[in-house]
């Protein structure tokens, strides 16, 4: 019996040890959407819903009509279900610390329709939004694979990171 139990404490401490293995490989739950990564990833990189506050994903959903100058409009029972899926996943439901960093710089009265206007976002790309400047090959921020290698999976750590024209980034 003792045991037993010795090796249920064990084995669950491997769990969690498994799954704080998990979390720190990510920055942002990856995204596991398909009809969003499809609709909201033919422009261009299908932005984790984890990286905004579900203020700023009911705006944008709202506008679709008008979406940074294009037309991103879907059908009204498509939009429902990536707006629930957005808001669900939102950076406040998520449970990731580059979430909750990207949410807490944000003021209360502030609801960004950009990631790259996030204060945490901007903070953490001074340097290299000054190194960029004039580089053909970044046209914008908003390009995050463009830098950060595995993007895709939701991660943004600093070894992954690959400017074009600069290359390897080390601080
Ligand atoms: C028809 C093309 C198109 C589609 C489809 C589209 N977008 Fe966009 N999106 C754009 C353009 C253009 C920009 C501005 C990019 C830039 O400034 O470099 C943009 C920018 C964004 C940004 C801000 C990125 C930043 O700078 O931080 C977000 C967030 C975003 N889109 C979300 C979505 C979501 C969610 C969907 C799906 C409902 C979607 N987009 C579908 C064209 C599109
Ligand atoms: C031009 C290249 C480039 C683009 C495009 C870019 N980033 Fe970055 N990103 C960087 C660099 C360089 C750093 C700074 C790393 C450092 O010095 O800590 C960084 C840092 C970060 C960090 C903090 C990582 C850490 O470990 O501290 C996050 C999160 C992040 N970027 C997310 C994004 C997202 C989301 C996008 C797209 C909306 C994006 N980045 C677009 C180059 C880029």
């Amino acid at each position: 019996m003792k045991i037993k139990t010795a090796a249920s404490l064990i084995m669950a401490g491997l769990l969690m040890a498994g799954s704080q293995l998990v979390m720190a490989s990510s920055d942002v739950a990856a995204v596991d959407n398909p009809k969003y990564a499809k609709e909201c990833g033919s422009c261009h990189f299908a932005y984790q819903p984890g990286l905004l506050p579900e203020r700023s994903w009911r705006k944008l959903m709202e506008g679709l009509n008008d979406h940074f100058g294009e037309s991103a409009e879907v059908p009204d029972a498509d939009r429902q279900e990536l707006t629930d899926y957005l808001v669900k996943n939102s950076a406040e439901r998520a449970n990731y610390k580059r979430s909750a960093q990207f949410l807490n710089s944000i003021a209360k009265s502030d609801t960004p329709l950009r990631i790259t206007k996030v204060p945490y976002f901007v903070k953490e790309h001074r340097e290299v939004t000054n190194k960029v400047r004039g580089n053909d090959k970044v046209k914008s921020l908003s390009q995050c694979e463009l830098c950060h290698q595995k993007a895709d999976g939701g991660s943004y750590a600093e070894n992954e990171i690959n400017v074009p024209g600069i290359g390897r980034w080390e601080d």
